[in-house]
């Protein structure tokens, strides 16, 4: 990558619970410039360790150390600082993860949480491209996010994913993860995100609701069966949309500085 930084090419870094996914980003665009790269995220999860995975993802893009580097987190990031800790080490709390990967690349970075990077990512150029009132985005992975949008404006860190019925948090219960990790049949898994999804959508009332996360590729398998009073859609950037999200906003930031 020989290319002068100018904002038209950054880096997008999705963190997960069990792998952080890279590639460069044509900003005008919204596409990722080539493959991307994949790394396992350390266990524990912890920052010093997952700080030196980010570096390790820059290095193998080989990119200059002005290009903008954007990075989807999988928690509350409030000014750079992270909030809650559910599906990574909680000694990341209270750390200002800006600070942390910047000083790991020795260049600008913006963290934000991943859900968020995403919507952002869909809004602009994906199943959301202009939807207008309010839209919820919402990621099935190892956890669920959620992104909340009016007019394509994002409110940052809505944590609708822990959202509770009866009691029990619906994150680890309707994720995509817990299909696997307690061998739900989709009939069983589809109930519980029916649940979910109803529960949503009465505390929120949206227009639209984008499905994203690794399972939006099996989407034909639920979505069809869901009863809801918005339109629901699958996520049209799949796994991508974290990493182009957050390179866009990385860009974003570098331009306006
Ligand atoms: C976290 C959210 C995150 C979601 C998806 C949840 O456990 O609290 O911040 O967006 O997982 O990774």
């Amino acid at each position: 990558m020989t290319t002068m930084p100018d904002g038209s090419v950054a880096l997008g870094i999705d963190i997960g619970g069990t792998g952080i996914k890279g590639g460069l980003v044509d900003v005008p665009a919204g596409t990722l410039l080539g493959d991307r790269h994949y790394i396992p995220t350390p266990q524990p999860p912890m920052p010093e360790a997952i700080a030196e995975a980010v570096r390790q993802m820059r290095d193998h893009f080989a990119v200059p150390s002005a290009t903008p580097v954007g990075i989807a987190f999988p928690a509350i990031v409030r000014h750079g600082v992270v909030r809650n800790a559910t599906n990574i080490d909680p000694s990341w709390i209270g750390i200002n993860a800006e600070t942390l990967f910047a000083e790991a690349l020795g260049g600008p970075v913006t963290v934000l949480n991943d859900a968020d990077a995403a919507g952002l990512a869909e809004m602009e150029r994906g199943a959301g491209r202009d939807a207008e009132g309010v839209t919820l985005v919402v990621t099935l992975g190892t956890g669920i996010g959620s992104a909340l949008f009016l007019d394509g404006r994002l409110l940052p860190n809505t944590e609708f994913g822990h959202l509770s019925i009866n009691g029990i948090d619906c994150c680890p219960w309707a994720s995509a993860a817990a299909r696997v990790r307690e061998g739900l049949s989709w009939a069983q898994w589809i109930s519980r995100l029916q649940d979910y999804l109803s529960h949503a959508e009465f505390l929120m009332w949206p227009d639209l609701i984008i499905i994203g996360g690794g399972i939006s590729h099996d989407a034909e398998q639920f979505l069809p069966l869901l009863q809801l009073d918005a339109a629901v859609v699958r996520a049209t950037l799949e796994n991508d949309a974290g990493i182009i999200g957050a390179a866009c906003e990385a860009s974003a930031l570098y331009e306006r500085a």
